[in-house]
């Protein structure tokens, strides 16, 4: 058994590869990567079957999406045969945007409809496969919002809608105010982070059938990193699974354990190594049994389930 390598979010949603490629980490490494090292490393996250690639405005302090956009300049493939996927809404205390105070969110129409523009020039693009709201704003207008985000749509510079860190109240209050359905949820779970499991986030997924893109699905590196007794026990449980399953690497055994969610999890890797990646991709080639996929959980709950 193996998971398909595509997915589409919802019914007449986009379609995204199955592991999606998440650039937050791009500029991270004491290395700047230039435009070379930025094609290369698109081309190989796409001969590895992710061609959906996960950005903000906010990335590196602003400047992740027009570095990945150079490198897209360099990249050999076409357009179309990739997924970009852009956010906004948070607004960061940064000598790149000194007109912000303090951190806050805004989901304004002029806000949305500038950021937008700003994602398409740094990516080089003339649309976005996908556009999320990056955090709920407690001043979100639903009106407002969503007839901002309807025009993007009409305009063709947005192909779909989602949001990210919603609750399913927040989603489905602007759900409600829009003439199409929204994709996704992005959300924060892992073998470490699991209240999505119980916090009605991935029941209101199931429910309405969009599927939820997952980020930090490895913790955002602390299952590898941690000390705590925790981490360690959660290590122990995904190399007694990958024995059994003959795929050795943790990583991949970890996003296996998400794949296995009937809500139909999209996680969003944060690695910027190659070989990282390929031994992630090897998840699709698994499918925990129950048991298994109850062992990992037991091992991060400490506990056997009631
Ligand atoms: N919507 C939101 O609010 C939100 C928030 C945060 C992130 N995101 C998205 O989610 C993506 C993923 O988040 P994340 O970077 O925290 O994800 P992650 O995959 O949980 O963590 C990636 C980190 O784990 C490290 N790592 C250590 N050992 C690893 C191993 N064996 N295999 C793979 N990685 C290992 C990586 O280091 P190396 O690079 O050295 O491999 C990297 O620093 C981001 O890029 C972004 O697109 C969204």
């Amino acid at each position: 058994m193996s998971h398909d390598s595509r997915i589409k979010l919802s019914k007449d949603g986009v379609s995204l590869s199955r592991l999606v490629f998440g650039a937050w980490r791009l500029l991270d490494s004491a290395v700047r990567p230039d435009a070379d090292a930025v094609a290369r490393l698109i081309g190989s996250a796409v001969d590895l079957g992710l061609t959906s690639f996960d950005h903000a405005d906010i990335y590196g302090n602003y400047e992740v999406e027009a570095a990945f956009g150079t490198g897209l300049l360099r990249w050999k493939g076409k357009r179309d045969s990739i997924e970009l996927i852009s956010k906004c809404d948070i607004m960061l205390a940064s000598a790149n945007r000194p007109q912000n105070r303090l951190k806050h969110y805004d989901t304004s129409a002029a806000h949305i409809v500038a950021s937008v523009d700003r994602s398409l020039a740094n990516l080089h693009t003339d649309y976005l496969d996908l556009l999320l709201l990056h955090r709920p704003d407690p001043l979100m207008d639903a009106d407002e919002t969503a007839a901002a985000l309807a025009g993007l749509v009409k305009s063709g510079k947005v192909r779909a809608v989602g949001v990210s860190n919603f609750t399913p109240s927040q989603f489905d209050l602007l759900a409600s105010r829009l003439p199409f359905a929204l994709a996704t949820n992005q959300i924060e779970m892992s073998v470490l982070k699991t209240n999505a499991l119980t916090d009605g986030s991935l029941d209101h997924a199931q429910r309405l059938s969009y599927a939820p893109m997952i980020w930090s699905p490895l913790g955002g590196g602390s299952l590898f990193t941690g000390k705590e007794a925790r981490e360690a026990r959660v290590r122990a449980a995904l190399a007694s699974v990958a024995a059994e399953t003959g795929v050795a690497d943790l990583a991949a055994i970890a996003i296996a354990w998400l794949l296995r969610h009937p809500a139909r999890l999209v996680p969003v890797l944060g690695t910027m190594k190659p070989e990282r990646l390929a031994a992630m991709v090897k998840a699709l080639d698994i499918v925990l049994d129950r048991q298994q996929w109850f062992a990992i959980l037991e091992a991060s709950e400490g506990r056997p389930v009631a």
